[in-house]
């Protein structure tokens, strides 16, 4: 059985963002994948603190919730991160919890994940040109594939202010649980 997991970077904790990494969560769940969905909002996950202490060791130096992450991540096939652009990027919760991935990469350079294991960017945005921010989506596909994932093409869902907005849009809900079950093969 395959193992997806996915990261809700959103501080709203029941609204667009979380519904996307949801749905697509349930289309893996439909091709008979195990998931779980985590709040990074809700959890105890600090700052990098730079100490480089996963630099001369496995692990990281802070003990937070994200050490429970990591090896949730070890262990999976395929990892969701979702997040809202906010200011033209990731939130500051997501930001925080990618540069706490640091330890995936050894200090050759070598990642400690399973060959293989897929990862997926999705974010939600105000902005209905879900185009606009390509660049950025672009360079945070580069960054998922330097630690060792096997990246596909990041999704964006526009138009998203209010609680509801991202089910309002029936093609997006579908082509998420297409991503969902592309992620559980
Ligand atoms: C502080 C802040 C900054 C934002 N910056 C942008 C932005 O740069 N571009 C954009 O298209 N939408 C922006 N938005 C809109 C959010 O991306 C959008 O409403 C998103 O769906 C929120 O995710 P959520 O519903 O899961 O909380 C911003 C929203 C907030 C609160």
């Amino acid at each position: 059985m395959k193992k997806v997991i996915g990261f809700n970077g959103s501080p709203r904790k029941s609204f667009n963002t979380k519904s996307l990494v949801k749905t697509i969560l349930e289309g893996a769940e439909k091709k008979g994948a195990e998931t779980k969905l985590y709040d990074l909002a809700k959890m105890n996950i600090g700052g990098c603190i730079g100490c480089v202490a996963c630099r001369r060791g496995p692990d990281c130096s802070i003990k937070d919730d994200m050490s429970d992450l990591l090896e949730e991540i070890k262990s999976a096939d395929a990892v969701v991160f979702g997040s809202p652009v906010y200011m033209l990027q990731m939130t500051s919760q997501a930001k925080a919890f990618i540069d706490r991935l640091f330890p995936i990469i050894k200090n050759d350079f070598t990642s400690v994940l399973k060959t293989g294991t897929k990862a997926l960017f999705v974010y939600t945005q105000g902005t209905v040109d879900t185009e606009a921010f390509r660049s950025y989506f672009n360079h945070n596909e580069n960054m998922l594939q330097h630690f060792g994932f096997t990246v596909e093409k990041s999704f964006a869902v526009g138009n998203t202010r209010d609680k509801g907005d991202f089910e309002k849009q029936e093609d997006k809900v579908k082509e998420a649980m297409e991503l969902g079950s592309n992620l559980a093969i």
